[in-house]
C-alpha cells in the first residue's frame, strides 16, 4: 500500500459526532449534542439562494467574494463595532469559519511555531495546528470561569509564539469576554509581533449587555484576524459561509491559500449572505431564536443546578459544560454509560482538549421539549449512578 502522510494519518476523529451517530439508533433517543441552530433558515435567505440559482447565477466570483458580499460585510461590522475596513482589500470570503482558520493557519505557521489558545477549547484547532507541524499551547481557563487572564497568556509566551486564538461566545463553555477583559489582553499583546485571531462565529448569540469584541480596538489592527460567519447565526450551516476581515498585507496571503484551495465560495451562498446581512427582517429573526435559546439556556442551567452539578451560566453561543467529575472522571466513559441507560447524547468534555475532561457540553440548539426530556433522564441517571 502506498503510504499517507504521517500527520493526516496521526489524526483522531472528533470526538463529537460519535454520541449524536449513535443516539440517532434510538427510536427515543434525545439528542443534546447539536453544534447548530435547530431553526429553519429564513425565508429571505432561501429565497435568495434560489433566485440566484434560477438567475443562472453559477460560475466563479472574484477569489475574495462577490464585491457586493464584501461590502455588505464591512458595512455590518461597521455597523457594530464602528470599525473600519475596505472592501476591496480587507475582506476574504471563505468556506464557512472552518476554512478562515485553516487558511490562516496556513498562511502564518511554520514547522515548530505556537498557538496559544485558551482551553477548554473548539475540536476544529488543534488538528489543523498538527497539519502543519506546529504547537497548540493551552491555557487552561477551568479555575477562572473560563475567562482568561492577561497573566495567564503572557506566561504561556515563548519566543515560538506566532499567534494567540480567541473564541470568544466559546464552544463549548458559552462564556463571553468582558470589555475590561479584553481591554487588559489588548494591553498585553499591542505592539508584539504575535497574530490575535478571533473567532466570533458565536458572536450573535449574546445573552446578556453587547457583545465586545478585538475588532473594536485599533491597538491591534494591524495584527488582528477577525474570523466571523452565518452558519450558527443564520441557521445556514449547510451554506458554507464565512470571512475574516484583515489588514490588506495578511489578507493577501491568506487569499493565495484560499484561491488555491477552493477559487470562491459557493455562488449562490453568497447571494444569500448578501440577504442575510442586509434584509430588513434579519435582526428581528436573530432577536427571536435568541429569546428561544434564553428560555432553555434558563431551563438547562436551573435544571443542572438542581441536580447539584457544578456548572456556569452561559452568557452566550448555544452550550453549556455542566461538571461531572463527582461522578466520574472519564467523560467519554460517563456519556457512554448515560447514552445506553438514557438514551440522551451529550458531547463528552474531553472532545475539547484534555481540559474538558470531567465535564459533559449539552446544547440548548436542541428544542425545548428534547431538553425537558434530557433533563428528567439525566437526573433519573445521577439517582442511580454512584459518585466516585
Ligand atoms: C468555535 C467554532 N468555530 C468555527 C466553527 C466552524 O463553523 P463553520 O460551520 O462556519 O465552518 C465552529 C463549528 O462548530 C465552531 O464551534
Amino acid at each position: 500500500m502506498p503510504q499517507f502522510n504521517d500527520r493526516v494519518t496521526a489524526l483522531q476523529v472528533p470526538g463529537t459526532r460519535q454520541f449524536a451517530n449513535k443516539v440517532s439508533q434510538y427510536e427515543n433517543g434525545i439528542n443534546l449534542t447539536l453544534g447548530q441552530s435547530g431553526f429553519d433558515a429564513p425565508d429571505f435567505i432561501r429565497q435568495a439562494m434560489v433566485d440566484a440559482v434560477e438567475a443562472g447565477k453559477l460560475r466563479y466570483t472574484h477569489n475574495k467574494g462577490l464585491i457586493e458580499l464584501r461590502t455588505a460585510i464591512t458595512d455590518y461590522t461597521a455597523q457594530r463595532f464602528n470599525s473600519e475596513y475596505d472592501p476591496e482589500t480587507e475582506v476574504l470570503v471563505t468556506n464557512g469559519g472552518s476554512e478562515a482558520i485553516d487558511s490562516i493557519f496556513r498562511a502564518i505557521l511554520d514547522a515548530g511555531d505556537e498557538v496559544i489558545i485558551p482551553a477548554p477549547a473548539y475540536a476544529g484547532y488543534e488538528p489543523l495546528i498538527q497539519l502543519l507541524g506546529a504547537k497548540t499551547v493551552f491555557v487552561d481557563t477551568t479555575a477562572t470561569h473560563f475567562v482568561p487572564t492577561a497573566e495567564q497568556i503572557e506566561a504561556a509566551l515563548t519566543p515560538k509564539t506566532k499567534a494567540i486564538l480567541f473564541n470568544y461566545p466559546t464552544n463549548p463553555t458559552g462564556t463571553t469576554l468582558s470589555a475590561d477583559v479584553i481591554q487588559s489582553l489588548v494591553q498585553l499583546l499591542k505592539d508584539k509581533e504575535i497574530f490575535i485571531i478571533t473567532d466570533e462565529i458565536y458572536s450573535e448569540n449574546i445573552y446578556e449587555g453587547e457583545h465586545h469584541s478585538f475588532i473594536e480596538y485599533p491597538e491591534v489592527r494591524n495584527q488582528l484576524f477577525y474570523i466571523n460567519g452565518l452558519s450558527k447565526s443564520h441557521a445556514i450551516t449547510g451554506a458554507r459561509m464565512g470571512y475574516i476581515l484583515a489588514p490588506e498585507y495578511a489578507i493577501d496571503q491568506v487569499t493565495k491559500v484560499h484561491l488555491y484551495n477552493s477559487i470562491c465560495v459557493a455562488t449562490p451562498s453568497q447571494y444569500g449572505a448578501i440577504a442575510a446581512l442586509t434584509h430588513p427582517n434579519s435582526k428581528q429573526m436573530l432577536k427571536h431564536m435568541n429569546t428561544a435559546y434564553i428560555e432553555r439556556r434558563d431551563y438547562l442551567y436551573d435544571r443542572l443546578t438542581q441536580m447539584g452539578l457544578p456548572v456556569e451560566r452561559p452568557t452566550g453561543a448555544f452550550y453549556i459544560l455542566p461538571n461531572i467529575s463527582a461522578y466520574h472522571s472519564d467523560s467519554f466513559q460517563f456519556a457512554t454509560d448515560l447514552l445506553e441507560a438514557e438514551q440522551v447524547a451529550v458531547v463528552p468534555g474531553a472532545a475539547f482538549t484534555s481540559y474538558g475532561e470531567g465535564y459533559i457540553r449539552l446544547s440548548f440548539a436542541s428544542t425545548m421539549e428534547e431538553i425537558v426530556e434530557g433533563c428528567n433522564r439525566l437526573e433519573k441517571f445521577l439517582k442511580s449512578y454512584p459518585k466516585q
